[in-house]
């Protein structure tokens, strides 16, 4: 059956920011296209749902979200599955839910004009390629932005094949997006409104290209080059490796001041033994050594990570030294995960796979002791003067949710104050989720 055009559309992103900031440029360029984004009340004729596929929860949602994508009268939009669970089981998807129409890989999307066409001809249309030719050098350039707290992807994939982890498979070996390119997006991010940038890549840190002067540089050369055009007012970056925490990015946190003093450096586990398993290549102890060194230049930065418990044979005491590397290390925020068997990883033919009420136990008695922290850290702002970045509107009549440079939330209420003003605030109470600020004044934009 043939498909009308669609006018309206609308993009689910799941998962992690890259996701985010795919959503982003697709929305761009369906808009390129002459569509326009539904309402949040209003029925779309195209829905994307911009996939995960790192748990396997995550990809449970998206054929529950698909089911509930069929309207009453028994017809459903034109439904395009893209991101990581389109990459992972291609045709698999129109055979679980033949309802789905186009199923695009985060390498091709910038094709979704063309297979639209073949889907409104009434037939199934599939890219998972991972061609030679950038989608960036494709989609239209970056213009307005809803949020003053933009997303730039400067690298992509992963060489590092942790056992546990389809990001090799899905995303692809590792890219870096060239130095001219980055520079030219950050400059239109701002000019389009934005005034932080987070520069995302699933091992940022392994970002490196030639400078504008032909000089091999690394993600610190970057953040200096993003520090020098006046609009940019913080730079933040994730998600980093620790083996790829150069001196020169460290040494960069001690003497960028625009760049924020945050950390999300994923651990894992504490056991070297696990650690080994999961073939990360570190070590609890090199990993405690990179954050001293980073504690020695930027005493305040917050420290952010994930864990994965219950990898295939980890014991109590294995279990027990990612507590103890959790109190050595400090958290101010974290997130951690039931090891999932993720197929055509090497994990997930381990043995010794571990049961789900040992996996529950150990993943409460984690969170237990990062939400411990993170409240902690909290408390210790209090007092505090700091600027935040309004992001976006809260519940109560004119409350303002901004962010600290530690990544905290904070709310307050101030009805002259607009989203994207970065503004001086005293820190009064602390949640174990955000913090409450009274305006001290407003700072120079
Ligand atoms: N099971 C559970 N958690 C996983 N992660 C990656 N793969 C898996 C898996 N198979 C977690 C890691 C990673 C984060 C993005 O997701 O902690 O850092
Ligand atoms: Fe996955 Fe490991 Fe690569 Fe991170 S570093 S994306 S966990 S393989």
């Amino acid at each position: 059956m043939t498909k009308a055009h669609p006018k309206k559309f609308h993009i689910k992103s799941f998962g992690c920011q890259m996701n985010v900031y795919d959503g982003e440029r697709m929305s761009e360029l369906l808009v390129d296209q002459g569509m326009s984004p539904a309402a949040p009340d209003e029925d779309a004729d195209m829905v994307v749902l911009n996939t995960c596929h790192i748990r396997e929860k995550a990809v449970d949602k998206v054929y529950s979200d698909i089911g509930r994508l069929r309207r009453k009268d028994g017809t459903s939009p034109m439904i395009a599955v893209a991101g990581c669970v389109a990459q992972a089981e291609g045709k698999e998807i129109s055979r679980r839910a033949p309802s789905v129409d186009i199923v695009v890989g985060p390498q091709a999307y910038h094709r979704l004009p063309e297979l639209m066409e073949t889907a409104k001809a009434g037939k199934k249309a599939l890219d998972t390629d991972m061609p030679a030719a950038s989608k960036f050098d494709i989609l239209p350039s970056r213009g307005k932005q809803a949020r003053p707290n933009a997303f730039l992807t400067v690298q992509e994939g992963c060489d590092k094949f942790c056992t546990y982890c389809v990001v090799p498979y899905t995303r692809g070996a590792e890219i870096s997006r060239p130095w001219a390119d980055l520079v030219d997006e950050a400059r239109a991010l701002v000019d389009g409104g934005a005034c932080e940038i987070t520069l995302l890549g699933q091992n940022v840190n392994a970002w490196s290209g030639e400078d504008d002067k032909g000089r091999m540089q690394g993600l610190d050369g970057l953040i200096r080059a993003l520090d020098k055009i006046p609009d940019v007012k913080r730079i933040r970056y994730m998600t980093s490796h620790p083996n790829d925490m150069t001196e020169g990015l460290i040494a960069a946190h001690g003497e960028v001041d625009k760049l924020m003093p945050f950390l999300h450096l994923p651990v894992q586990s504490g056991s070297d033994r696990i650690l080994k398993a999961m073939n990360r290549s570190h070590s609890a102890q090199s990993y405690l050594d990179i954050l001293e060194k980073m504690r020695a230049v930027r005493p305040d930065v917050a420290l952010s990570g994930d864990f994965i418990v219950g990898f295939p044979g980890e014991s109590d005491q294995d279990f027990e030294e990612t507590l103890q590397i959790v109190r050595e290390a400090n958290y101010s925020q974290a997130f951690s995960f039931k090891y999932s068997p993720r197929p055509g990883t090497p994990a997930a033919v381990m043995e010794e796979q571990i049961a789900p009420e040992v996996m529950n136990e150990r993943l409460q008695r984690l969170q237990a002791l990062l939400n411990e922290q993170q409240y902690a850290f909290n408390r210790q702002t209090v007092g505090r003067t700091t600027d935040i970045l309004l992001e976006r509107k809260g519940k109560l009549e004119g409350q303002l949710i901004g962010k600290t440079p530690w990544l905290q939330s904070v709310h307050i209420i101030s009805p002259d104050l607009n989203i994207g003003d970065l503004v001086e605030v005293e820190i009064t109470q602390a949640g174990p989720n955000s913090l409450t600020g009274q305006i001290k004044e407003r700072m120079a934009a």
